[in-house]
């Protein structure tokens, strides 16, 4: 057993190695992103007045997309354990004039958030990374009015998305990679199986489960220009991880791997690389 507080190893890379690029490529990473989280929106259904948590905000897409939709006499609170990714969320909202939008710094799934104070919890893709799921979606729960919806996007396995993996397998050809963490364990494809999910949704004590695949396609690096993609793909993922590894000699060699894969791929708006999701959505109980 590990002496260390929980999601130690997430807290430290989500501030001191993820956060960081996260923000640096947030353009980007929005644009990528963008249409998982109209997914999940349209699977939620805010409505104005409504009081919306946005569980692992970081840079705050999402939370200023429910802002818009809640309205001004609704209110959004992101929570995130990154602090640099919240400060550019603040600025964001700031600069958005969207003053019903708060961020949290916190563990969404140690958090003491008041007891039914939202009708709605929606995260993208900010779910995966708990080292006690069902313990973090009890919490989750007990933050829900009773009734109140929660609506969250996840990956599928990695294999069913090349919008994940193109750039780490075309690396692989020139550097060791990092080894693929264990199933379930804390990461993007912590909830790639729909079974597992909705049993932890179940054992923390949700009802109306819905599982639901999405497959499509996303923008790779979110941008038409082949050297800003091959640049995103670069420091996004576990090919920064193997590049941090082996050193900045490394680099030529993978880039130029990396941008052979992309351009075999490309078209006149970018490569547009399949995709695969999981829209969840789920219930607290009426009654406890
Ligand atoms: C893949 S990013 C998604 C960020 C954002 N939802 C988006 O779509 O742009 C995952 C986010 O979850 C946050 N996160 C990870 N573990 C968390 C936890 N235990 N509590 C709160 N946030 C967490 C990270 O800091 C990061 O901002």
């Amino acid at each position: 057993m590990s002496d260390a507080p929980p999601n130690a190893e997430q807290v430290r890379n989500w501030n001191e190695v993820s956060g960081p690029t996260w923000v640096r490529m947030q353009a980007q990473l929005d644009a990528q992103l963008a249409q998982a989280g109209r997914l999940m929106l349209a699977a939620l259904g805010p409505r104005p007045g409504e009081r919306a948590l946005d569980v692992g905000c970081g840079c705050g897409a999402t939370s200023l997309a429910l802002a818009e939709a809640v309205g001004p006499t609704g209110r959004v609170v992101g929570v995130d354990i990154s602090r640099e990714m919240l400060a550019r969320a603040g600025e964001r909202a700031a600069a958005a004039g969207l003053p019903t939008v708060t961020f949290v710094e916190a563990d969404a799934q140690e958090h003491a958030f008041p007891p039914a104070s939202f009708d709605v919890v929606a995260s993208r893709f900010g779910v995966m990374f708990f080292d006690a799921p069902a313990k973090a979606f009890r919490a989750l729960g007990a933050a829900l009015v009773p009734g109140g919806r929660l609506a969250f996007v996840c990956w599928q396995a990695v294999e069913r998305n090349p919008i994940m993996s193109l750039a780490s397998r075309a690396a692989a050809a020139v550097i060791a990679m990092p080894p693929r963490p264990a199933a379930r364990a804390p990461g993007p494809f912590a909830f790639a199986e729909p079974d597992n999910v909705a049993e932890v949704l179940g054992d923390a004590g949700f009802v109306d489960v819905s599982v639901t695949p999405w497959e499509g396609t996303m923008l790779a690096g979110g941008t038409t220009d082949l050297d800003a993609a091959t640049e995103f793909a670069l420091r996004v993922g576990p090919v920064a991880g193997a590049l941090r590894q082996a050193g900045s000699d490394a680099e030529p060699a993978v880039r130029d791997a990396v941008k052979r894969a992309l351009a075999a791929r490309w078209t006149a708006d970018g490569a547009h690389l399949e995709a695969s999701l999981w829209i969840v959505t789920a219930r607290r109980p009426e009654t406890a």
